[in-house]
């Protein structure tokens, strides 16, 4: 189509002379356009020939139905104003008629006519609304709304759509007439933002129409829901992606952070944020029953908090809920908190056992368990939960590095790596030799000492309390040791 700012377009003489040859014998000719309301057309007054081969007494003239809306006579040009175009016409070169900010009722039959010639032109116009003017939260369905006006009887259209990456949508048709069309589109993702395509087609009279228009999709770059793993007192980020910057709704939505333990539980507010006018995110802190903080710097449309030492109670539902004009959508970060333990605690002595416990909070999917293992360790040493179980016992006899999965199908969602240390074992020898009339008597006393209860950060106080036993077994030449060891 042709716009109605390239009025001085200029056609090759030669081309216009062979086409005018063409048709100069017709008298009537018979054209289709077509037109979406808002925008524009230009309607050719096709083979009329250049003004310098115009006779000066030809009357040029362009009619809608048989209203008079243009004439030219002699040289004079005026136009009838007809209301209904005031401002939104205008005659270019050739002797097109350029029409714009069409409205559904400028359909019907222009009409130009230059000496006994007469061009005939079909308007038909095209009505495209999308509910909400365009912009939505995801998860919303759009309304689409087709109308379509005709001086000639009205077609059966098919309807195509194409969404902004340019993938074919079948529309779901609710409600549908000749002249309207109601569809519902789809769910709507964050990544479905950008220019959608709406191709309209008929056969007779033949079709072929693309109306464009704007889906501004509001929402998270995060999935629905999210799970997140941690292991006790280690520092947990939760962080919600918002596509604000990617679509043109910078102002008008707020939003909020809540967390509870459980479905059942009380809901607790962490925050709220809002848009300033800039198109920041502006955040306050609500909550003062937990310890949380906001990280100051953080990527452009990113809802974050920081649980600087995670608790084993802190587990549950983090949900970030959105709100635009009355409308809500939210994302859920469901944080599942690791944490092991051990009974009784500290070093293992030899021969002893001792129980482990690893225990996560909250929900696990259908197809999650806990596993226990040695490092290095046996298959003897490989215990797993059944399907669900979000607390795993295992009674050991091996000290080692033991650790607690949770596994999700065959993917490992975390591990608790926990050392077991073995009662540590010192042995000593003190060899108090004699000797009596010849015969050599020596005997060595292996003297075993287990220090128990000593955590690994008592360990250089522990070594210093062995240098200082040692000096006393030396020095008093006898052994006080618990245990005895043959040599
Ligand atoms: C109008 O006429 C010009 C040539 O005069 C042609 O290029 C153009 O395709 C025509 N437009 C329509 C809609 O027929
Ligand atoms: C379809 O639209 C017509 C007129 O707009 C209305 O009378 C009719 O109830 C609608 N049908 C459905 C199924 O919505
Ligand atoms: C209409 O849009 C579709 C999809 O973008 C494109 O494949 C087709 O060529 C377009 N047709 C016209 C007539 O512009
Ligand atoms: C979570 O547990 C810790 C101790 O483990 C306690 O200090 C804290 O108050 C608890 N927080 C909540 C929200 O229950
Ligand atoms: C240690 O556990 C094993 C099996 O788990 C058991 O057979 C054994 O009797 C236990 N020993 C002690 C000292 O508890
Ligand atoms: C397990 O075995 C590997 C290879 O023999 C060794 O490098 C690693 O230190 C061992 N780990 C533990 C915890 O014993
Ligand atoms: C571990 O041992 C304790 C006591 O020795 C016993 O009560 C418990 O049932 C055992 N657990 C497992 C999983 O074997």
């Amino acid at each position: 189509m042709e716009s109605c700012g390239t009025a001085l377009s200029c056609m090759p003489a030669a081309f216009l002379l062979l086409h005018l040859g063409l048709i100069s014998s017709m008298a009537h000719q018979n054209e289709f356009q077509t037109g979406i309301t808002g925008g524009e057309v230009t309607l050719n007054c096709t083979g009329i020939p250049p003004d310098s081969q115009l006779s000066r007494d030809t009357v040029v003239s362009w009619k809608y139905s048989d209203t008079l809306l243009w004439r030219m006579e002699k040289n004079n040009r005026y136009w009838k104003k007809p209301t209904f175009i005031t401002g939104r016409a205008d005659i270019k070169m050739q002797y097109k008629l350029c029409l714009w900010n069409l409205k559904l009722s400028d359909a019907g039959i222009y009409t130009c006519e230059y000496g006994t010639h007469k061009v005939h032109t079909s308007l038909h116009i095209f009505k495209l609304t999308i509910s909400l003017d365009g912009h939505f939260l995801q998860n919303e369905v759009p309304e689409l709304i087709l109308i379509q006006n005709s001086p000639s009887p009205l077609p059966d259209l098919s309807i195509i759509l194409f969404d902004s990456n340019n993938k074919r949508i079948t529309p779901k048709i609710k409600n549908k007439s000749r002249q309207k069309y109601i569809m519902d589109l789809k769910k709507l993702e964050t990544m479905d933002s950008g220019t959608w395509v709406c191709q309209v087609h008929s056969d007779s009279p033949l079709i072929n129409q693309n109306i464009s228009f704007a889906v501004n999709v509001l929402g998270f770059q995060n999935p629905d829901l999210e799970r997140k793993y941690a292991t006790v007192d280690s520092t947990v980020i939760l962080s919600w992606h918002l596509n604000s910057q990617n679509i043109k709704l910078k102002e008008g939505f707020t939003g909020q952070l809540n967390w509870k333990q459980q479905e059942s539980a009380k809901s607790h507010k962490l925050l709220d944020f809002s848009v300033t006018a800039q198109g920041q995110l502006h955040e306050t802190e609500k909550s003062n029953t937990f310890l949380f903080e906001i990280p100051e710097r953080k990527p452009e449309g990113t809802i974050e908090v920081k649980l600087p030492k995670v608790h084993f109670n802190h587990s549950g539902q983090y949900q970030c809920q959105l709100e635009y004009q009355g409308r809500h959508t939210q994302s859920k970060i469901e944080l599942v908190v690791m944490k092991v333990s051990a009974n009784p605690a500290g070093p293992l002595s030899r021969g002893a056992n001792m129980t482990l416990t690893c225990q996560v909070s909250g929900h696990l999917p259908p197809n999650a368990y806990l596993r226990w293992e040695r490092v290095n360790g046996t298959e003897m040493d490989i215990k797993n939960s059944k399907l669900r179980e979000v607390k795993l016992e295992v009674n050991i006899s091996a000290a080692g590095l033991w650790s607690c999965h949770l596994t999700e199908d065959s993917d490992k969602k975390i591990s608790f790596h926990y050392h077991v240390e073995e009662a540590s074992v010192w042995i000593n020898y003190v060899i108090i030799g004699a000797s009596v009339g010849g015969s050599l008597l020596a005997f060595a006393l292996g003297c075993l000492c287990i220090i128990s209860g000593i955590s690994w950060q008592r360990r250089r106080q522990r070594a210093k309390r062995m240098a200082q036993a040692r000096q006393y077994l030396l020095e008093n030449k006898t052994c006080q040791c618990q245990h005895r060891l043959k040599k």
